[in-house]
């Protein structure tokens, strides 16, 4: 059974306090949309599906205690708030993408004479709502799409040795995740001989959650330090590396957990095949290329201290950009739940579906 990050029901949100992890397993209340914000921001809950997800649900959560009988009021309260949420963190587009579906949403129902406010308001949560079913749907299909070309480039045992960073597992999304989704398919078809998760310094979500969730589901594993990838590429055969993204510009280029881009570097020089695993929100078509992606800067105290215990001089300077870009030219395939694309591809695939040729 896959871990569950985020619990909702009749209305009551809660979510897996990840800075507690692995240590502890216990559940936060969000009881609205500063709750929303706060959980992200402090990245109690993180990865760019499950901050889009929890930060529209504690909207939802918060409009439930709320009577409305004017429909602009409501349309403005609504578009202030997702704005707000956006806010929580810049990097992954996930959030920013369902405010802006969000918004348009309801400004059809506000033009809809036969839509009261607090229909408005339903129909408004039960859009919300949807977006647990469909980021489950869309773990599924994009880790059976994954497996499938990841199969290409078996070992001559017909089995796969493979490096994932960060975390992409359930603990960032609502099902059985993007890049580790698409590892949890290969092992249950039996060809996955071992995955190598990297540390994912500084917050460490490799060694705290990625390696927790392979544990709790038996998965033969091994954890490296994040400077021991080009050591365990010359050595160990890898057949191939898979992350996941916040942020595909239109031509491929990805926006991923800090030290994606080095292994990425890293892999091109050892020949193994790179894929970037991530549903279709997470891709960013507005923007041409990955240097017009904001990268997030975050508390140098991620650095300096585990927990409470200070593992850097007192009064160094640091650096903590929490993303880095990998230039599409170093990225094998983009797996999706619409399929799995060359980067280049990605821009003709948008074309095809807005002209409806899916
Ligand atoms: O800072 P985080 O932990 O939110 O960063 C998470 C990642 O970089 C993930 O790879 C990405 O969000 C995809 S999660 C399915």
């Amino acid at each position: 059974m896959t871990l569950k990050s985020i619990k909702y029901e009749n209305g009551k949100l809660e979510v897996l306090d990840q800075l507690l992890l692995p240590v502890k397993s216990s559940y936060v209340n969000v009881l609205g949309v500063e709750d929303g914000w706060r959980v992200i921001n402090k990245m109690q809950v993180r990865g760019a599906p499950a901050i889009a997800i929890v930060g529209c649900l504690s909207l939802a959560v918060e409009l439930q205690r709320e009577i409305f009988d004017d429909k602009k009021i409501l349309r403005q309260e609504v578009e202030g708030k997702l704005n707000y949420l956006v806010s929580a963190r810049p990097t992954a587009v996930n959030m920013k993408l369902a405010a802006d579906d969000l918004i348009s949403l309801v400004n059809d129902l506000d033009k809809d004479e036969s839509v009261t406010a607090e229909g408005m308001k339903s129909r408004f949560v039960e859009a919300i709502e949807a977006m647990l079913q469909k980021d489950l749907a869309d773990n599924e299909a994009l880790s059976n799409a994954g497996a499938k070309v990841l199969l290409t480039h078996c070992q001559a045992d017909g089995m796969l040795r493979l490096l994932t960073h960060c975390n992409t597992g359930s603990l960032a999304t609502c099902g059985i995740g993007t890049a580790l989704g698409v590892i949890r398919s290969l092992h249950s078809l039996g060809r996955l001989e071992h995955v190598y998760c990297t540390e994912t310094r500084p917050y460490n979500q490799g060694a705290r959650l990625t390696a927790y969730e392979l544990v709790h589901e038996k998965i033969p594993s091994t954890l490296i330090c994040d400077s021991m990838v080009a050591a365990l590429m010359r050595s160990r055969n890898m057949s191939g590396v898979v992350v996941g993204a916040d942020r595909v510009a239109a031509n491929g280029d990805t926006a991923n957990k800090i030290g994606t881009y080095q292994i990425a570097v890293l892999a091109k020089h050892h020949g193994v095949p790179f894929y970037v695993a991530a549903p279709m929100t997470s891709i960013d078509f507005s923007i041409p290329s990955g240097d017009h992606i904001v990268i997030e800067e975050r508390p140098a105290r991620e650095m300096t201290h585990i927990g409470e215990h200070q593992i850097a001089a007192a009064g160094i300077n640091c650096w903590n950009p929490a993303f880095d870009v990998t230039p599409a030219h170093l990225i094998t395939g983009i797996i999706t739940e619409k399929g799995v694309f060359l980067p280049k591809e990605l821009a003709q695939k948008r074309l095809d579906d807005t002209n409806g040729n899916r």
